[in-house]
């Protein structure tokens, strides 16, 4: 199945036999690249950019690369290749065929769940709007552009199902996805983390490697689901998604390789020592690691949830790696046990059903993921002969949504008291200046090949181009 270009919206879907669903998507193209135009990378309009822009679906389709100026990107509509014979693999559904239609009993939960994901998209463009100023390369720069252009075609990609398949409400509701802006006093995004600005590119690296991770799960999860149009359009967006992390995790390890650099060069690892060199002393890393990984874990959601049981249940979405990762796919009498705050400062254990601890089978999946990154990052502290390890945080630290949501902890997750809380949380999260800190070393550097004091340049360019590649012509 290739992808038409020759169309005003390049798409897999055959939707030139669909003239109506044509129409209205047709209808709603302007008002997103007005969006762009708007909230999209600002002042980068005229801008040359290598970019890679999926010309069919398959290996060799989805990494095809080019330069274009952004608002001629050829957002589109891509579905992954239908699996024959697809079955619902988990729920009280297993085993039938999978929906092509979605079951009217299930209508609005699934219009829910499309449109929360569909908001994270646009709204983490909106979040990285005004990076692009302070880029420390043109490969960041670049890779920053590859990053909201996707997100845009996530958009597109929600965007396509609620016109497809929810009818006026799916339009309205494509329409809101527009109206929506993260950090908006009247009209936030829906999800709390997609309303924290990020205005320097340490906070930027976190969010790509912490929240598009989740993005990562939750996609994994949808790409279970028995309404097989939205399997097939996550499965083609994680593909994308591979990229977003990569820029998270690489670009994180080149921060720490910097560091390890002025460590090594001043001889000291004291922090002061470090800023004064312009680089991140590593205290300050982990207190933006503690930041985001504390936000993004909030969007699993609670602990304990009979919507998560419903979800799950009615066969909307699975847990990653369904087939390969469980042996019960029903899950109808199983039960876990889970440590949870008693509400008087003390411990409980809950045994509850595992339908409704799925939230928390996600996160635990999400954390041993988050993990990955900081044992290559400990790994090359620990080679340049420093005993600093970074680590995450307790998941019930700094919490906003579920069980722990307020309860004072430490970064071990000990239970501790409110006042002592406040008292030590400066040390944990970014201060202010942290912050005035980071925000004085984001100094734009656009001459190609070099680098800003802070980051370390990458291993490798893009698509084999060598790392002083123009990537983009201002
Ligand atoms: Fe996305
Ligand atoms: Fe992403």
């Amino acid at each position: 199945m290739s992808i038409n270009y020759s169309e005003k919206i390049p798409n897999n879907v055959d939707l030139a036999n669909d003239k109506t669903l044509q129409r209205a998507l047709e209808h709603w193209q302007p008002r997103f690249l007005d969006w762009w135009r708007d909230m999209g990378p600002s002042d980068f309009a005229s801008a040359e950019v290598y970019l890679r822009t999926a010309v069919g679906v398959d290996a060799q389709g989805w990494a095809n690369y080019g330069t274009v100026k952004m608002p001629d990107y050829r957002w589109g509509i891509f579905l992954a290749e239908p699996m024959p014979d697809r079955a619902i693999g988990f729920g009280d559904s297993f085993g039938q065929p999978v929906w092509q239609q979605v079951p009217g009993e299930f209508r609005s939960q699934f219009r829910r769940l499309i449109v929360t994901q569909g908001d994270t998209e646009p709204a983490s463009v909106e979040q990285q709007h005004r990076l692009g100023h302070t880029c420390p390369s043109l490969y960041d720069l670049r890779n920053l552009f590859q990053i909201n252009v996707e997100e845009g075609r996530h958009l597109w990609a929600m965007v396509y199902l609620l016109h497809a398949y929810f009818g006026r409400d799916g339009r309205e509701e494509a329409e809101e996805l527009l109206a929506r802006h993260s950090g908006d006093v009247d009209k936030p995004r829906i999800l709390g983390t997609f309303n924290e600005p990020i205005s320097d590119w340490l906070s930027f690296l976190c969010f790509t490697y912490f929240t598009d991770r989740d993005g990562k799960f939750q996609l994994k999860s949808l790409a279970e689901s028995s309404f097989d149009p939205l399997a097939r359009t996550c499965r083609f967006m994680l593909t994308e998604e591979a990229h977003h992390m990569f820029v998270g995790e690489t670009g994180l390890a080149r921060v720490v390789k910097r560091t390890l650099e002025v460590m090594k060069e001043t001889g000291t690892d004291d922090p002061e020592a470090v800023r004064r060199q312009g680089a991140v002393d590593l205290p300050l890393l982990q207190r933006y690691l503690n930041f985001w990984f504390s936000s993004s874990l909030d969007l699993f959601g609670s602990e304990v949830s009979s919507n998560a049981a419903s979800t799950f249940g009615n066969g909307i979405k699975g847990r990653p790696d369904e087939t390969t990762q469980y042996q019960d796919h029903v899950c109808a009498d199983a039960t876990r046990e889970l440590e949870l705050p008693d509400g008087q400062g003390g411990l409980t254990n809950e045994t509850v059903g595992m339908r409704n601890a799925m939230n928390e089978v996600l996160r635990e999946a999400y954390v041993k993921d988050c993990e990955i990154g900081l044992k290559r990052w400990n790994m090359q502290i620990k080679r340049a002969g420093h005993a600093f390890e970074l680590r995450l945080p307790s998941t019930r630290f700094r919490r906003a949504i579920g069980a722990w949501t307020n309860v004072p902890t430490d970064l071990e997750g000990k239970l501790i008291n409110r006042e002592e809380f406040e008292r030590r949380l400066p040390a944990w999260i970014p201060s202010a200046s942290d912050k005035a800190f980071v925000n004085s070393l984001m100094q734009r550097v656009v001459q190609p090949g070099k680098m800003a004091a802070w980051i370390a340049p990458p291993d490798r360019g893009v698509n084999n181009l060598p790392v002083d590649y123009e990537y983009v012509r201002i």
